[in-house]
């Protein structure tokens, strides 16, 4: 049951739960309640890192053994989530954010009950087809959400056993059954008193591993009598086993009717339309299904689970915007009807504001808690910011005021050997190091504020902190070449596509024209057309009516869907290629390697990853980073991006969403991120990002260039390309009223 397990390490230290029964018996029952586990410490052993920014990033501590081995991602941290609440985790890349939900999910934390049922979805690994093994290739995909949930299927599987050992004509088949059935059951305790061992703290420990002993004997017991000779089992025990094997059956049985599996394949059925399976979808064999289906399917099983904590890792990378909608929506629909608290990581943050409701932060290695959504949040870390960056300039300069008072008095004193001035100078240097806390920190070490953001601590006046930003790697783009004459960069003229041997119409009669400075956002659902669009746009096909013209001094920066897969090909065919390499290669001596290693920089890539790293071990995050090297170190005066945030995170789309609103050149964005068409096309800045410098709305200081701007989003739907009076939102609204027509019922 825990597959992963091993490169995992979790212990606390208490837990408000250590007198809750672990009895597996009570898988079903209802133990909605809330997590608090303190002293967390989760350590990954060295070989499961595999990200570059992991790999770098590796700080061996000489602790303990386990720690000598591997990477503490939390130490003493505090995990706490009340009942039904939805939680947005945040924190950097590589801070081990999908570890601890790993963790929790596998039940490794100690302080876990274990009747809580969890539920995760989590991206998995291509490469390792980790997809494929939760999925039985030849189930349907509604069998296989059916079969998701596993208390359910432990319970059928008992079931079958049993009534099958009363079907044969073996009198002695129902008592090695239930034989059987009680020995994995005291297997199951074993497992769960080794890890209740590992909860170090002084009697408990010692109690646990008194328990852990004992378990051991049991399963001793158990299995001695699964081995037993048929011939040696007396009369009057096969009719107590007999009898025990027809009540465990019958107690199965009333929980199965219980768990009321017609309403769960109703159920299944709205949650997979909802998801945007057709009803013959539904039967279509996993197998055959996409790695987007596929994700949809196990984010599907995950919903129709209804546990006790749902762990939903990045759960909208497959969704076009109406799924994402729906799923919001559903998950707001929970918070009424359901106690399931809900832990998600996304990097989609209108998304993270619609669903949750409190923020956990992960980060220095510990947790901390913001209650407040997403935009509260930020708001509140910026003002606090601001706040505490205008105190610490006060401070400064009273600071500089008083001690430059004090030279001068002592310089005036020594001159005129004036000791009364000396002697009052040092009185009031002595004052203001007194009140500045220093001679508690006689090493004129720094005082860190409290920076969890949940109420500052000011410890002392001596060194005030400011907040700093747990921002992805700032960006930044070259200014586009300039055109040597005026004119558009693009323009569609009543362009038409459909597909050869397809009545189908992709595109009907579209057009559009793009200038230099110009931000178009094209949005739409999956299959209306998008790609073919900018494929038609850069050459990439033929439209089979219509007119594409260029400027003919146009340089284009064209990110696709393919630009990631790219370089991951070319990491596994030249493992050893860096990205200092692979770009020094492409720019052909247009630029030296110091030109290079400054444009990754601006990028956000520097150092070792640039230089040492190979391709094949950089993040997701990191790959898009390149790719978009690779196509702006010409200065283009045009960027197409084909779905860039798929394979970043919070904090990067925020650093891209920056970068872009200050691009001299045009934009045309397609993408399913609200945020991003928002801030980069319409160019407005959330309400959360009004104070943030770094942050280049519409706020930014106005030019002529770019008051004048082109702002334009479109969705494309059945071919036509229409333009939204109100952007983003007009679109959002009118898959919400779709969306609430779907979900009535439900
Ligand atoms: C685990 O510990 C708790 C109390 O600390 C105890 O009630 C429970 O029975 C233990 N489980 C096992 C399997 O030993
Ligand atoms: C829908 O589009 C997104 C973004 O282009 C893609 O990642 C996803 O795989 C697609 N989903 C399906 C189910 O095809
Ligand atoms: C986030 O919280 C603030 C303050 O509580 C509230 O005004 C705002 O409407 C909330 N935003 C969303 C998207 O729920």
């Amino acid at each position: 049951m825990t597959s992963s397990a091993p490169s995992i390490l979790a212990t606390c230290k208490q837990t408000r739960f250590h007198l809750l029964d672990d009895n597996p018996s009570q898988e079903v029952a209802e133990t909605t309640q809330d997590i608090d586990v303190a002293g967390l410490s989760i350590v990954v052993a060295s070989s499961a890192l595999d990200s570059a920014e992991d790999a770098t990033k590796t700080k061996v501590k000489g602790k303990s053994k386990a720690k000598a081995e591997g990477k503490e991602l939390i130490a003493d941290g505090h995990l706490r989530l009340k009942a039904g609440i939805h939680y947005g985790l945040l924190g950097r890349n590589g801070t081990g954010k999908s570890t601890l939900l790993r963790a929790m999910a596998e039940k490794l934390i100690p302080g876990i009950p274990h009747p809580t049922r969890i539920a995760i979805l989590q991206q998995t690994d291509q490469d390792e087809q980790g997809i494929n093994a939760g999925l039985s290739q030849d189930r349907t995909v509604l069998e296989h959400v059916l079969s998701s949930d596993e208390s359910k299927n432990e319970a059928v599987r008992k079931a079958n056993l049993l009534s099958k050992a009363f079907e044969t004509e073996d009198p002695l088949e129902p008592v090695r059954t239930i034989r059987k059935i009680r020995h994995q059951q005291t297997e199951m305790q074993l497992f769960l008193a080794q890890r209740n061992a590992s909860l170090k703290s002084g009697a408990r420990g010692l109690q646990a591993r008194k328990d852990l002993k004992a378990a051991e004997l049991k399963v001793d017991a158990s299995g001695e009598l699964l081995s037993q000779d048929a011939n040696q089992i007396d009369a009057e025990t096969v009719q107590t086993d007999t009898q025990a094997a027809v009540e465990t059956l019958q107690d199965l049985q009333s929980r199965l009717e219980d768990m009321k599996l017609s309403d769960m394949e109703h159920q299944a059925r709205r949650i997979l339309l909802g998801l945007g399976f057709s009803e013959s979808g539904l039967d279509k064999k996993v197998s055959t299904l996409s790695g987007g289906w596929r994700m949809r399917c196990m984010l599907a099983s995950v919903l129709v689970q209804d546990p006790d904590i749902m762990i939903l890792d990045e759960p909208t990378n497959f969704l076009d915007l109406l799924g994402v909608v729906w799923l919001e929506k559903y998950l707001q629909q929970l918070r009424d009807r359901s106690e399931t608290t809900i832990l998600l990581v996304s990097h989609d943050r209108d998304f993270i504001n619609a669903v949750c409701e409190e923020i956990v932060i992960l980060r220095d290695q510990k947790l901390n808690y913001f209650r407040g959504n997403l935009s509260a949040y930020e708001q509140d870390f910026e003002e606090q910011k601001l706040y505490w960056g205008r105190m610490k300039e006060a401070n400064d300069r009273q600071m500089a005021q008083m001690e430059a008072s004090i030279r001068e008095s002592v310089k005036v004193g020594k001159k005129t050997n004036d000791d009364n001035k000396l002697r009052q100078a040092k009185t009031r240097q002595k004052k203001v190091d007194d009140r500045m806390g220093l001679q508690v920190n006689a090493k004129g070490g720094r005082f860190k504020l409290n920076r969890d953001l949940v109420g500052y601590h000011l410890k002392s006046r001596a060194d005030i902190e400011v907040p700093t930003d747990e921002k992805g790697a700032l960006m930044s783009l070259p200014d586009a070449t300039e055109l040597r004459f005026p004119g558009p960069l693009v323009s569609l003229e009543g362009i038409t596509f459909k597909y050869k041997n397809n009545d189908r119409i992709i595109l009907e009669d579209v057009n559009l024209v793009v200038h230099i400075g110009d931000r178009v956002g094209i949005m739409g659902l999956n299959g209306s057309g998008k790609t073919t669009l900018v494929r038609v746009l850069t050459g990439g096909i033929p439209s089979s009516k219509g007119k594409v013209t260029t400027h003919s001094r146009l340089k284009v920066g064209y990110y696709g869907q393919h630009s990631v897969e790219e370089l991951q090909d070319r990491g596994r065919i030249e493992p050893s290629l860096t990205a200092l390499a692979l770009l020094m290669a492409e720019v052909e001596g247009s630029l030296n390697e110091g030109e290079v290693r400054g444009l990754l920089s601006s990028m956000g890539l520097a150092g070792r990853v640039v230089s040492d790293v190979p391709v094949s071990k950089l993040s997701g995050g990191q790959l898009v980073r390149l790719a978009l090297a690779r196509i702006v170190w010409s200065a283009p005066q045009l960027l197409i991006l084909d779905e860039i945030t798929t394979h970043l995170d919070f904090n990067t789309v925020t650093a891209l969403a920056s970068a872009l609103s200050s691009f001299n050149g045009a934009i045309l964005l397609v993408s399913h991120d609200r945020f991003l068409i928002r801030s980069v096309i319409e160019g407005k800045r959330d309400i959360e990002h009004k104070l943030d410098d770094d942050f280049e709305g519409l706020e930014q200081e106005e030019t002529e260039e770019t008051k004048t701007r082109r702002r334009s989003v479109y969705v494309l739907k059945n071919g036509k390309m229409i333009e939204q009076q109100k952007g983003v939102e007009q679109f959002e609204q009118s898959l919400v009223k779709r969306v609430q027509k779907m979900l009535v019922g439900l």
